[in-house]
Protein backbone atom coordinates (compact mmCIF):
# COMPACT_ATOMS: atom_id res chain seq x y z
CA UNK A 1 0.00 0.00 0.00
CA UNK A 2 1.07 3.12 -1.04
CA UNK A 3 1.86 5.66 1.62
CA UNK A 4 -1.63 7.71 1.00
CA UNK A 5 -4.07 4.99 -0.77
CA UNK A 6 -6.67 6.22 -3.06
CA UNK A 7 -10.05 5.55 -1.06
CA UNK A 8 -13.45 4.94 -3.48
CA UNK A 9 -16.74 5.00 -2.28
CA UNK A 10 -19.56 3.31 -3.28
CA UNK A 11 -23.21 3.15 -2.34
CA UNK A 12 -26.93 4.21 -2.65
CA UNK A 13 -26.60 7.48 -0.39
CA UNK A 14 -30.89 7.36 -0.51
CA UNK A 15 -30.55 4.22 1.55
CA UNK A 16 -27.65 5.71 3.98
CA UNK A 17 -28.19 9.47 3.59
CA UNK A 18 -27.31 9.86 7.26
CA UNK A 19 -24.09 7.76 7.18
CA UNK A 20 -21.53 9.68 5.39
CA UNK A 21 -20.79 13.27 7.41
CA UNK A 22 -18.38 16.17 6.82
CA UNK A 23 -16.33 14.77 9.65
CA UNK A 24 -16.09 11.89 8.20
CA UNK A 25 -14.42 12.93 4.97
CA UNK A 26 -12.07 14.93 6.68
CA UNK A 27 -11.16 12.39 8.66
CA UNK A 28 -11.05 9.88 5.38
CA UNK A 29 -8.73 12.34 3.92
CA UNK A 30 -6.13 12.71 6.61
CA UNK A 31 -4.77 8.79 5.54
CA UNK A 32 -6.25 8.58 1.92
CA UNK A 33 -6.22 10.07 -1.38
CA UNK A 34 -10.06 11.14 -1.65
CA UNK A 35 -10.71 12.16 -5.43
CA UNK A 36 -14.32 12.13 -5.02
CA UNK A 37 -16.37 12.07 -1.88
CA UNK A 38 -19.30 11.36 -3.51
CA UNK A 39 -20.31 7.93 -3.01
CA UNK A 40 -20.56 5.96 -6.42
CA UNK A 41 -24.29 4.71 -6.96
CA UNK A 42 -23.29 1.87 -9.79
CA UNK A 43 -19.91 0.66 -11.39
CA UNK A 44 -21.50 2.34 -14.85
CA UNK A 45 -21.65 5.93 -13.66
CA UNK A 46 -19.38 7.85 -16.25
CA UNK A 47 -16.85 8.69 -13.60
CA UNK A 48 -16.82 5.24 -12.52
CA UNK A 49 -13.76 4.35 -14.87
CA UNK A 50 -11.17 6.54 -13.92
CA UNK A 51 -12.04 6.26 -9.93
CA UNK A 52 -12.23 2.24 -10.25
CA UNK A 53 -8.82 2.47 -12.20
CA UNK A 54 -7.19 4.32 -9.28
CA UNK A 55 -8.82 2.76 -6.18
CA UNK A 56 -7.03 1.04 -3.66
CA UNK A 57 -9.42 0.91 -0.70
CA UNK A 58 -13.49 0.37 -1.96
CA UNK A 59 -15.27 1.94 1.01
CA UNK A 60 -18.75 0.25 0.51
CA UNK A 61 -22.06 0.41 2.13
CA UNK A 62 -25.63 -0.29 1.44
CA UNK A 63 -26.84 -0.93 -2.04
CA UNK A 64 -23.14 -1.24 -3.84
CA UNK A 65 -23.38 -3.52 -6.37
CA UNK A 66 -20.90 -6.92 -5.93
CA UNK A 67 -17.42 -6.67 -5.69
CA UNK A 68 -16.85 -9.54 -8.37
CA UNK A 69 -14.79 -10.61 -11.31
CA UNK A 70 -16.14 -7.81 -13.42
CA UNK A 71 -15.04 -4.97 -11.29
CA UNK A 72 -11.50 -6.67 -10.51
CA UNK A 73 -11.21 -6.40 -14.07
CA UNK A 74 -11.60 -2.79 -13.54
CA UNK A 75 -9.69 -2.13 -10.38
CA UNK A 76 -6.16 -3.17 -10.89
CA UNK A 77 -4.80 -1.71 -7.38
CA UNK A 78 -7.53 -3.02 -4.74
CA UNK A 79 -6.20 -4.30 -1.84
CA UNK A 80 -8.93 -3.65 0.49
CA UNK A 81 -13.00 -3.78 0.34
CA UNK A 82 -14.18 -2.14 3.50
CA UNK A 83 -17.74 -2.53 3.91
CA UNK A 84 -20.07 -0.31 5.72
CA UNK A 85 -22.69 -2.46 6.16
CA UNK A 86 -23.74 -6.14 7.38
CA UNK A 87 -22.97 -8.84 5.64
CA UNK A 88 -20.43 -9.39 3.04
CA UNK A 89 -21.71 -12.80 1.31
CA UNK A 90 -23.12 -11.59 -1.33
CA UNK A 91 -21.19 -8.36 -1.76
CA UNK A 92 -18.21 -9.86 -1.64
CA UNK A 93 -17.65 -12.15 -5.13
CA UNK A 94 -14.96 -15.17 -5.12
CA UNK A 95 -12.99 -13.47 -6.93
CA UNK A 96 -11.92 -11.20 -4.02
CA UNK A 97 -10.93 -14.05 -1.97
CA UNK A 98 -9.08 -15.92 -4.93
CA UNK A 99 -7.29 -12.20 -5.10
CA UNK A 100 -6.19 -12.35 -1.12
CA UNK A 101 -7.78 -8.92 -1.47
CA UNK A 102 -8.66 -7.95 2.38
CA UNK A 103 -12.08 -7.53 3.51
CA UNK A 104 -13.91 -5.67 5.83
CA UNK A 105 -17.30 -5.99 7.46
CA UNK A 106 -19.21 -3.09 9.86
CA UNK A 107 -21.40 -5.88 11.02
CA UNK A 108 -20.16 -4.98 14.67
CA UNK A 109 -21.29 -1.51 14.53
CA UNK A 110 -24.38 -2.85 13.18
CA UNK A 111 -25.32 -5.48 15.89
CA UNK A 112 -25.44 -2.81 18.95
CA UNK A 113 -28.75 -1.31 17.33
CA UNK A 114 -30.25 -4.56 17.04
CA UNK A 115 -28.86 -5.64 20.30
CA UNK A 116 -31.12 -2.56 22.15
CA UNK A 117 -33.80 -3.54 20.08
CA UNK A 118 -33.56 -6.69 21.38
CA UNK A 119 -33.26 -5.75 25.22
CA UNK A 120 -36.42 -3.53 24.74
CA UNK A 121 -38.15 -6.67 23.61
CA UNK A 122 -37.06 -8.32 26.31
CA UNK A 123 -37.82 -6.66 29.27
CA UNK A 124 -41.67 -5.42 27.17
CA UNK A 125 -42.33 -9.15 26.46
CA UNK A 126 -41.93 -9.91 30.29
CA UNK A 127 -43.68 -6.53 31.39
CA UNK A 128 -46.34 -7.79 29.19
CA UNK A 129 -46.42 -4.20 28.14
CA UNK A 130 -47.23 -5.25 24.22
CA UNK A 131 -50.38 -7.11 24.73
CA UNK A 132 -51.36 -4.65 27.94
CA UNK A 133 -51.29 -1.50 25.65
CA UNK A 134 -53.85 -3.22 23.16
CA UNK A 135 -55.95 -4.15 25.71
CA UNK A 136 -55.95 -0.36 26.63
CA UNK A 137 -56.22 0.97 23.31
CA UNK A 138 -58.93 -1.37 22.61
CA UNK A 139 -61.02 -0.91 26.01
CA UNK A 140 -60.61 2.28 26.96
CA UNK A 141 -61.52 2.31 30.44
CA UNK A 142 -59.38 -0.19 31.70
CA UNK A 143 -56.76 -0.78 34.55
CA UNK A 144 -55.19 -3.76 35.27
CA UNK A 145 -55.10 -5.01 38.76
CA UNK A 146 -52.19 -6.80 40.86
CA UNK A 147 -54.17 -9.70 41.19
CA UNK A 148 -54.66 -9.84 37.70
CA UNK A 149 -50.81 -9.82 36.56
CA UNK A 150 -49.69 -13.27 37.96
CA UNK A 151 -46.11 -13.90 36.69
CA UNK A 152 -45.94 -10.59 35.09
CA UNK A 153 -42.40 -8.89 35.42
CA UNK A 154 -38.92 -8.57 34.92
CA UNK A 155 -37.90 -10.30 38.41
CA UNK A 156 -36.08 -14.02 38.36
CA UNK A 157 -37.55 -14.51 34.04
CA UNK A 158 -35.18 -16.93 32.51
CA UNK A 159 -34.09 -15.56 29.00
CA UNK A 160 -32.74 -17.60 25.88
CA UNK A 161 -30.01 -16.62 23.65
CA UNK A 162 -30.16 -18.87 20.25
CA UNK A 163 -26.63 -17.76 18.72
CA UNK A 164 -23.69 -16.04 20.54
CA UNK A 165 -23.07 -14.28 17.66
CA UNK A 166 -22.20 -10.33 17.41
CA UNK A 167 -25.38 -9.57 18.43
CA UNK A 168 -26.60 -12.62 20.95
CA UNK A 169 -23.30 -11.59 23.01
CA UNK A 170 -24.22 -7.88 23.11
CA UNK A 171 -27.91 -9.35 24.21
CA UNK A 172 -26.14 -11.09 27.03
CA UNK A 173 -24.43 -8.71 27.99
CA UNK A 174 -27.11 -5.58 28.30
CA UNK A 175 -29.00 -8.16 30.33
CA UNK A 176 -26.45 -8.13 32.44
CA UNK A 177 -27.78 -5.51 35.47
CA UNK A 178 -31.00 -7.28 35.68
CA UNK A 179 -32.67 -9.87 37.67
CA UNK A 180 -32.77 -11.98 34.73
CA UNK A 181 -31.44 -15.91 34.41
CA UNK A 182 -29.76 -15.93 30.66
CA UNK A 183 -29.31 -19.29 29.02
CA UNK A 184 -27.36 -20.05 25.90
CA UNK A 185 -27.68 -22.52 22.85
CA UNK A 186 -24.74 -22.42 20.13
CA UNK A 187 -22.80 -25.50 19.05
CA UNK A 188 -19.38 -22.86 19.01
CA UNK A 189 -19.39 -21.44 22.20
CA UNK A 190 -17.39 -23.31 24.47
CA UNK A 191 -18.71 -23.63 28.18
CA UNK A 192 -15.96 -21.33 30.14
CA UNK A 193 -17.34 -18.38 27.31
CA UNK A 194 -20.58 -18.89 28.20
CA UNK A 195 -19.85 -18.86 31.96
CA UNK A 196 -17.63 -15.34 30.80
CA UNK A 197 -20.62 -14.05 29.60
CA UNK A 198 -22.81 -14.95 32.35
CA UNK A 199 -24.72 -17.43 30.57
CA UNK A 200 -25.48 -20.82 30.86
CA UNK A 201 -24.83 -23.21 27.88
CA UNK A 202 -27.55 -25.39 27.20
CA UNK A 203 -28.95 -27.39 24.39
CA UNK A 204 -31.54 -26.18 22.47
CA UNK A 205 -34.34 -27.79 22.91
CA UNK A 206 -34.01 -27.55 26.46
CA UNK A 207 -33.64 -23.54 26.45
CA UNK A 208 -36.81 -23.50 24.47
CA UNK A 209 -38.47 -25.41 27.12
CA UNK A 210 -37.51 -23.69 29.96
CA UNK A 211 -37.34 -20.15 28.92
CA UNK A 212 -39.71 -17.35 29.50
CA UNK A 213 -38.22 -15.19 26.46
CA UNK A 214 -36.44 -17.06 23.51
CA UNK A 215 -34.56 -14.76 21.36
CA UNK A 216 -32.67 -15.75 17.93
CA UNK A 217 -29.53 -14.42 16.98
CA UNK A 218 -28.28 -17.53 14.97
CA UNK A 219 -27.06 -16.20 10.78
CA UNK A 220 -28.63 -18.22 8.20
CA UNK A 221 -26.92 -21.38 7.35
CA UNK A 222 -28.18 -24.58 5.57
CA UNK A 223 -28.18 -25.96 9.29
CA UNK A 224 -30.16 -23.42 11.00
CA UNK A 225 -32.89 -22.77 8.18
CA UNK A 226 -36.12 -23.93 9.89
CA UNK A 227 -34.47 -24.21 13.06
CA UNK A 228 -37.37 -23.71 15.07
CA UNK A 229 -39.55 -26.06 13.14
CA UNK A 230 -43.22 -27.42 14.43
CA UNK A 231 -41.79 -29.67 16.98
CA UNK A 232 -39.61 -27.08 18.66
CA UNK A 233 -41.83 -24.22 18.41
CA UNK A 234 -44.30 -26.41 20.49
CA UNK A 235 -41.27 -27.20 23.47
CA UNK A 236 -41.65 -23.20 24.01
CA UNK A 237 -44.07 -22.64 27.25
CA UNK A 238 -47.17 -21.48 27.55
CA UNK A 239 -47.15 -17.61 27.21
CA UNK A 240 -43.18 -17.61 26.57
CA UNK A 241 -42.51 -14.91 23.80
CA UNK A 242 -40.37 -15.41 20.75
CA UNK A 243 -38.04 -12.87 19.86
CA UNK A 244 -36.91 -12.50 15.89
CA UNK A 245 -34.33 -10.29 15.20
CA UNK A 246 -32.22 -12.19 12.69
CA UNK A 247 -34.08 -13.80 9.70
CA UNK A 248 -37.21 -15.23 8.84
CA UNK A 249 -35.76 -18.74 7.97
CA UNK A 250 -35.04 -19.25 10.94
CA UNK A 251 -38.40 -20.29 11.85
CA UNK A 252 -40.96 -22.45 10.29
CA UNK A 253 -43.43 -19.58 9.40
CA UNK A 254 -46.56 -21.78 9.09
CA UNK A 255 -45.58 -23.46 12.39
CA UNK A 256 -45.32 -20.25 13.79
CA UNK A 257 -48.36 -18.75 12.55
CA UNK A 258 -50.50 -21.80 13.96
CA UNK A 259 -49.08 -21.44 17.20
CA UNK A 260 -49.79 -17.32 17.01
CA UNK A 261 -53.24 -17.81 16.24
CA UNK A 262 -53.72 -20.06 18.62
CA UNK A 263 -52.63 -17.41 21.39
CA UNK A 264 -50.66 -19.84 23.01
CA UNK A 265 -47.11 -17.78 23.09
CA UNK A 266 -46.17 -14.65 22.10
CA UNK A 267 -43.82 -13.25 19.60
CA UNK A 268 -41.56 -9.86 18.81
CA UNK A 269 -41.01 -10.03 15.12
CA UNK A 270 -38.74 -7.99 13.09
CA UNK A 271 -37.52 -9.76 10.45
CA UNK A 272 -40.00 -12.85 8.48
CA UNK A 273 -40.16 -14.71 5.79
CA UNK A 274 -41.34 -13.87 3.18
CA UNK A 275 -39.98 -10.05 3.78
CA UNK A 276 -42.39 -8.78 3.48
CA UNK A 277 -45.51 -10.84 4.68
CA UNK A 278 -48.40 -11.11 2.61
CA UNK A 279 -50.90 -8.09 3.30
CA UNK A 280 -53.88 -10.79 4.83
CA UNK A 281 -51.22 -12.38 7.46
CA UNK A 282 -53.02 -12.49 10.49
CA UNK A 283 -49.19 -11.03 12.22
CA UNK A 284 -50.10 -8.10 11.19
CA UNK A 285 -53.36 -7.80 13.63
CA UNK A 286 -52.65 -10.59 16.30
CA UNK A 287 -53.03 -8.95 19.73
CA UNK A 288 -49.89 -11.52 20.98
CA UNK A 289 -47.50 -10.11 18.13
CA UNK A 290 -45.36 -6.99 17.58
CA UNK A 291 -44.62 -6.84 14.51
CA UNK A 292 -42.23 -4.16 12.92
CA UNK A 293 -40.47 -3.85 9.17
CA UNK A 294 -37.12 -4.95 9.92
CA UNK A 295 -35.69 -1.70 11.65
CA UNK A 296 -33.34 -3.54 14.73
CA UNK A 297 -30.39 -3.09 12.43
CA UNK A 298 -28.43 0.43 12.26
CA UNK A 299 -30.51 3.38 10.63
CA UNK A 300 -30.52 7.51 10.65
CA UNK A 301 -27.93 8.39 12.68
CA UNK A 302 -26.85 4.95 13.55
CA UNK A 303 -25.64 4.47 10.28
CA UNK A 304 -22.58 6.92 11.25
CA UNK A 305 -21.58 4.30 13.33
CA UNK A 306 -20.98 2.13 10.49
CA UNK A 307 -18.64 4.51 9.32
CA UNK A 308 -16.70 5.60 11.81
CA UNK A 309 -15.60 1.50 12.00
CA UNK A 310 -14.89 1.45 8.52
CA UNK A 311 -13.08 4.49 8.99
CA UNK A 312 -11.27 3.43 12.24
CA UNK A 313 -10.29 -0.26 10.06
CA UNK A 314 -9.40 1.76 6.68
CA UNK A 315 -6.36 3.91 9.40
CA UNK A 316 -5.35 0.69 11.12
CA UNK A 317 -5.11 -0.06 7.08
CA UNK A 318 -2.77 2.18 6.01
CA UNK A 319 -0.60 2.16 9.07
CA UNK A 320 -0.13 -1.61 8.89
CA UNK A 321 -1.89 -2.20 12.13
CA UNK A 322 -3.94 -5.60 12.84
CA UNK A 323 -7.30 -4.89 11.88
CA UNK A 324 -10.32 -5.94 14.25
CA UNK A 325 -13.08 -6.69 11.75
CA UNK A 326 -11.37 -8.15 8.86
CA UNK A 327 -13.61 -11.15 7.38
CA UNK A 328 -12.08 -14.58 6.84
CA UNK A 329 -13.02 -16.66 3.93
CA UNK A 330 -13.02 -19.72 6.34
CA UNK A 331 -15.59 -18.01 8.26
CA UNK A 332 -18.33 -17.97 5.94
CA UNK A 333 -19.98 -21.58 6.45
CA UNK A 334 -20.35 -20.07 10.45
CA UNK A 335 -21.24 -16.59 10.04
CA UNK A 336 -24.29 -14.11 9.37
N1 LIG B 1 -32.97 -7.17 12.10
C1 LIG B 1 -31.90 -6.59 11.59
O1 LIG B 1 -31.97 -5.44 11.17
C2 LIG B 1 -30.58 -7.32 11.56
C3 LIG B 1 -29.38 -6.59 11.49
C4 LIG B 1 -28.16 -7.27 11.52
C5 LIG B 1 -28.14 -8.67 11.59
N2 LIG B 1 -29.32 -9.35 11.63
C6 LIG B 1 -29.33 -10.83 11.76
O2 LIG B 1 -28.97 -11.14 13.11
C7 LIG B 1 -28.34 -12.44 13.16
C8 LIG B 1 -27.02 -12.35 13.90
O3 LIG B 1 -26.12 -11.48 13.19
P1 LIG B 1 -24.59 -11.35 13.68
O4 LIG B 1 -23.91 -10.39 12.76
O5 LIG B 1 -24.58 -11.11 15.14
O6 LIG B 1 -24.11 -12.83 13.37
P2 LIG B 1 -22.59 -13.42 13.42
O7 LIG B 1 -22.05 -13.50 12.03
O8 LIG B 1 -21.79 -12.71 14.44
O9 LIG B 1 -22.92 -14.90 13.92
C9 LIG B 1 -21.98 -15.91 13.81
C10 LIG B 1 -22.07 -16.80 15.01
O10 LIG B 1 -23.36 -17.45 15.10
C11 LIG B 1 -23.20 -18.64 15.87
N3 LIG B 1 -23.85 -19.78 15.23
C12 LIG B 1 -23.48 -20.38 14.06
N4 LIG B 1 -24.28 -21.44 13.82
C13 LIG B 1 -25.17 -21.52 14.84
C14 LIG B 1 -26.26 -22.40 15.16
N5 LIG B 1 -26.55 -23.45 14.39
N6 LIG B 1 -26.96 -22.17 16.29
C15 LIG B 1 -26.65 -21.14 17.09
N7 LIG B 1 -25.63 -20.28 16.84
C16 LIG B 1 -24.91 -20.46 15.73
C17 LIG B 1 -21.70 -18.87 16.01
O11 LIG B 1 -21.25 -18.45 17.29
C18 LIG B 1 -21.09 -17.96 14.97
O12 LIG B 1 -19.79 -17.54 15.29
C19 LIG B 1 -28.20 -12.88 11.70
O13 LIG B 1 -29.26 -13.73 11.37
C20 LIG B 1 -28.31 -11.59 10.92
O14 LIG B 1 -28.76 -11.80 9.61
C21 LIG B 1 -30.53 -8.71 11.62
Amino acid sequence: VSERPTAVLAWVPALASEMLTPGHVVRLRRSCEVPDAEPLARFDEARAGALLARAEILLTGWGCPPVDAALLGRTPRLRAVVHAAGTVKQHVGEACWERGITVVSAAAANALPVAEYTLAAILFANKRVFQLQRRYQELRQFRLWPQEAPGLGNYGKRVGIVGASRIGRRVIELLAPFDLEVQVHDPYLPEAEAAALGATLVELDALLAACDVVSLHAPVLPETRHLLDRRRLALLRDGATLVNTARGELVDGAALEAELVSGRIAAVIDTTEPEVLPADSPLYTLPNVFLTPHVAGALGTEARRLLDLALDEIERFVHGLPLRHAVQREELGRIA
